[in-house]
């Protein structure tokens, strides 16, 4: 019997000796009962070598619900992690999410080991743009203040001056109280901001999210035709056309918190297609209805990797010393921005 056909919030009677079944409660919306002792197996052995290795796991809001559920220690968005990083008590950490993740990890942690499962999750923003585009950025706009999306290479975050995430983009911006700024590379999340912050000029960079690229006016048009009242919520790397036709923008930690708070009777996550299986368990008497976009780069982490990451203790990232301080003090001055 498929695990989605059971209604969330009775209690299965599973078979004697079925693996791990308060855990699998927690998935049993997405994974039908009988594909779960194999992935019991890793399960199990992640949990036991997280303690050998007093390990912890930082996962993105965007992986998959056998990962996000099951063995992260710390889930959130790109700020959540990189804020959680400083505060994590461990030996070792397992970033299920991309390399820019990973490698913000370590730049706040450079006593710790981080690992991430795969080498290839990558991102076409971080991909988009590099140290010598920066530094030519800055030759041709002098004492404009340089603001590097996190979804960026250390090499281009040493070359700015501070770093945002889409959770914080608007108060980084207003935080420096510059009638000019260079936002990059995200030219759509610098559209998107600029619409929030019309006294400050963005200047910006042609990078963007082959995810949220995707995305059009017609799609929400289209849902909004299909399920009339459906409440929409567009991640801000969208371009503003899209933005401009939901109900809500915010990072995918601000996504989850408006659906939780708000309780839509139907929502579209107009984002990457796990964020709305990781917040559906929670939420069984919300209808999320697609369309979403898979991210090929986080769906490069499988439980299959992360063991063996914590097997052997690869892939170790490593930050070269001669970026580590720049780098570091463009996402301390971040974190360093207060809300407003
Ligand atoms: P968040 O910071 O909103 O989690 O976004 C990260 C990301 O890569 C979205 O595509
Ligand atoms: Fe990069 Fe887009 Fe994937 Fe996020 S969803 S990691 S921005 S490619």
């Amino acid at each position: 019997m498929a695990a989605t056909s059971l209604p969330i919030g009775t209690s299965p009677a599973y078979p004697a000796g079925f693996p791990l079944p308060d855990i699998y409660d927690r998935v049993r919306r997405h994974i039908p009962a009988i594909e779960w002792p194999a992935l019991a197996d890793d399960v199990a052995a992640i949990l036991a070598l997280k303690k050998t290795r007093n390990a912890v796991i930082l996962a993105h809001n965007y992986q998959a619900p056998e990962i996000f559920h099951t063995v992260a220690d710390i889930v959130g968005d790109s700020l959540a992690l990189a804020r959680e990083a400083v505060t994590v008590d461990a030996d070792v950490i397992v970033l299920a999410g991309v390399h820019f993740m990973a490698e913000t990890a370590k730049l706040l942690n450079p006593g710790k080991t981080v690992l991430i499962p795969d080498m290839r999750a990558g991102c076409s923003l971080a991909d988009s743009i590099t140290a010598a585009d920066v530094r030519g950025l800055r030759e041709k706009y002098p004492g404009v203040p340089i603001v590097t999306y996190v979804n960026t290479s250390a090499a281009v975050k040493a070359e700015s001056d501070l770093c945002c995430t889409s959770g914080n983009a608007v108060d980084v911006v207003r935080s420096l109280n510059a009638p000019r700024v260079l936002m990059i590379p995200d030219e759509f999340l610098a559209q998107n901001v600029q619409a929030l912050v019309p006294e400050v000029e963005i200047l910006t960079w042609a990078g963007h999210c082959e995810v949220h690229e995707q995305f059009t006016p017609a799609d929400i048009r289209e849902v909004r035709e299909s399920y009339p009242g459906v409440t929409v919520i567009a991640h801000p790397e969208c371009p503003p056309d899209v933005v401009a036709e939901a109900d809500f923008s915010g990072s995918t930690a601000m996504m989850m918190n408006f659906v939780t708070e708000k309780r839509p009777r139907q929502v579209v996550l107009v984002t990457e297609c796990s964020m709305g299986d990781n917040i559906a368990a929670a939420n069984p008497d919300i209808e999320f209805i697609k369309p979403c976009n898979m991210c090929p780069h986080m769906k490069r982490m499988s439980l299959k990797n992360i063991r063996h990451a914590l097997e052997t203790l690869t892939h170790e990232v490593t930050v070269d010393p001669a970026l580590t301080d720049r780098a570091r003090l463009a996402v301390e001055r971040m974190l360093a921005v207060k809300p407003r």
